[in-house]
C-alpha cells in the first residue's frame, strides 16, 4: 500500500446524499453455484427496481472478468481478489445511493464475510442472498454446458466439481430455486428491502 496518501472527504455526507438523492444505498450479494440462478435473480431484481424507479446497478461475474478483472484466474488468490474488487465497487456504488446488486459464485466464506465487513464499516446494508440448489440440479441446467466440460476434465478449478463451495451459515436470504419461480424469488428480496425500510413500500408493487 502506498504511504503518502490521504483520505479526501467530501462536502456531502451520506446521509445528506441520501436526502438530497431520496434512495438509500446498499448492496445485494448473491451468493451460490454456477447455474443456480444468481445472475438471472439478479437481472429480474435490476429490472424490477429501475421500473419502480430506484436506481440499481448490477456487477455480474461473467461480465467483470470481461474488464475490470480481465487478469484474473479462477484459482484461489485470483477469486479472493477477485471479490476484494467487487466488494469495493459494489461498496462505491452503494455509497453513491445506488442499490448494487451482484451476482458472483464468491465460493469462500472469508471473502464474503470480508465484503460485508467493508460495507459495515462504511454504514452501508449488505444484503447476502444465498441462490440455492443441489449440485443435481444445477449439473442438469448446465446452462453453459461448463458443469459436462468440468467433469470431463476440461475445466480445472470448477467449483462444485474440483474447487469448494463454502455455503453461507446466515444469509439474510435464503432462496432454493428448484423450489421456487425467479418471481417469487424477487419477491422476496423485495419484501426484504421493505421490511427492512431500505424501499419505501409505496414505490413497488409487492
Ligand atoms: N427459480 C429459478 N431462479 C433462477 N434461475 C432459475 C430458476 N429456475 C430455473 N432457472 C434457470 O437456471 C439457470 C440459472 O442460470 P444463471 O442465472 O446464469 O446462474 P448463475 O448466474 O448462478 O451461474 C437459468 O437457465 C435459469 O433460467
Ligand atoms: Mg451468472
Amino acid at each position: 500500500m502506498a504511504s503518502n496518501i490521504t483520505w479526501h472527504a467530501g462536502s456531502v455526507s451520506l446521509t445528506e446524499r441520501q436526502d438530497l438523492l431520496k434512495q438509500k444505498g446498499l448492496t445485494i450479494w448473491f451468493t451460490g453455484l454456477s447455474a443456480s440462478g444468481k445472475s438471472t435473480l439478479a437481472t429480474a431484481l435490476e429490472q424490477t427496481l429501475l421500473h419502480a424507479g430506484i436506481i440499481s446497478y448490477r456487477l455480474d461475474g461473467d461480465n467483470i472478468r470481461f474488464g475490470l478483472n480481465k487478469n484474473l484466474g479462477f484459482g484461489p488468490d485470483d477469486r479472493t481478489e477477485n471479490i476484494r474488487r467487487i466488494s469495493e465497487v459494489a461498496k462505491l456504488f452503494a455509497d453513491s445511493t445506488v442499490i448494487a446488486i451482484t451476482a458472483f459464485i464468491s465460493p469462500y466464506r472469508q471473502d464474503r464475510d470480508t465484503a460485508r465487513q467493508l460495507h459495515q464499516e462504511a454504514g452501508i446494508p449488505f444484503v447476502e442472498v444465498f441462490a440455492d440448489a443441489p449440485l443435481e440440479v444445477v449439473e442438469q441446467r448446465d446452462p453453459k454446458g461448463l458443469y459436462k466440460k468440468a467433469k470431463a476434465g476440461e475445466i480445472k478449478e470448477f467449483t462444485g466439481i474440483s474447487a469448494p463451495y463454502e455455503a453461507p451459515e446466515k444469509p439474510e436470504i435464503h432462496i432454493r430455486t428448484d423450489q421456487v419461480s425467479v418471481e417469487e424469488g424477487v419477491k422476496a428480496v423485495i419484501k426484504y428491502l421493505v421490511d427492512q425500510g431500505y424501499i419505501a413500500a409505496d414505490k413497488i408493487k409487492q
